[in-house]
């Protein structure tokens, strides 16, 4: 069955002596088995300190966005060999930050998404519509859209190794929540989405995680929504405790 994930976000947060406080303090908050798999995706100067402070423990570290070509004149880009020569294995792709800050394309994602597949990484893709496009009605057609355009050029066993996170972007760092029916009735569509394309095992295999002002105070709920499989949790990451709380929601 797919696997429950809370990942936690680091975004553009934490020097090296924070990233490996904050670290310090989750291992020492991990007095028990947590019923998902745990990630964080500190910056990328910190991932090969943070990949070693986290080994022997069940702490994934991700990268928060890669390059999609592999190597040369890119200033200011990081690669998928860069990314693995540091031991990462997951990344995420497709966050509205990056899409809307960056211009990142669907076009792009699409590229990146394929090219961290070919070469083995796993993919966190984010997608979401904006606060005009909910209440107009068009947060569904937008979404699967952008499903379509970066996902369904994908074969099954590419698929599998995507996990998907559903963010609303206006519910991204602004301490509002999609309910937990509208979280539930999102990844519902997904789900329906990725079976017309991809058919029901492939569907059922994939994790959708939700994101946007997770805290541990609204987590229980809106993971027992049964499509939701966990969370991309931003701000409330920053805090060992609070991140621990998120996880043991499940
Ligand atoms: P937030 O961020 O939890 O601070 O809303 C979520 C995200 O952007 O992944």
């Amino acid at each position: 069955m797919r696997k429950n994930i809370v990942a936690g976000n680091w975004k553009m947060n934490c020097d090296l002596s924070q990233t490996q406080q904050l670290i310090s303090e989750l291992k020492t908050g991990l007095v028990k088995e947590f019923n998902c798999e745990l990630m964080i995706a500190p910056s990328f100067p910190f991932l090969y300190q943070a990949f070693n402070d986290t080994l022997e423990t069940p702490i994934e570290v991700v990268a928060q966005n890669v390059c999609e070509a592999e190597k040369g004149a890119y200033t200011g880009e990081v690669s998928i060999p860069m990314l693995q020569s540091v031991g990462i294995k997951t990344v995420i792709i497709g966050h509205s930050e990056r899409r809307d800050t960056y211009g990142e394309t669907d076009e792009l994602l699409a590229s990146k998404t394929k090219a961290a597949l070919d070469n083995g990484l796993r993919v966190i893709f984010c997608c979401g519509e904006h606060l005009e496009q909910r209440k107009s009605g068009e947060h569904v057609a937008t979404v699967t859209e952008q499903i379509k355009k970066a996902l369904f050029n994908l074969n099954k066993d590419e698929m599998e190794q995507v996990v998907i996170a559903y963010e609303p972007v206006w519910a991204i760092g602004t301490g509002e929540t999609a309910s937990p029916e509208q979280a539930q009735d999102m990844h519902a569509e997904i789900r329906a989405a990725l079976r017309s394309q991809f058919g029901d095992e492939v569907a059922q295999h994939t994790s959708i995680l939700y994101g946007g002002s997770v805290k541990p105070a609204n987590a229980a709920e809106i993971f027992t929504q049964p499509d939701v499989d966990g969370g991309l949790v931003g701000g409330a990451s920053l805090d060992a405790q609070s991140f621990l709380q998120i996880a043991d929601a499940f």
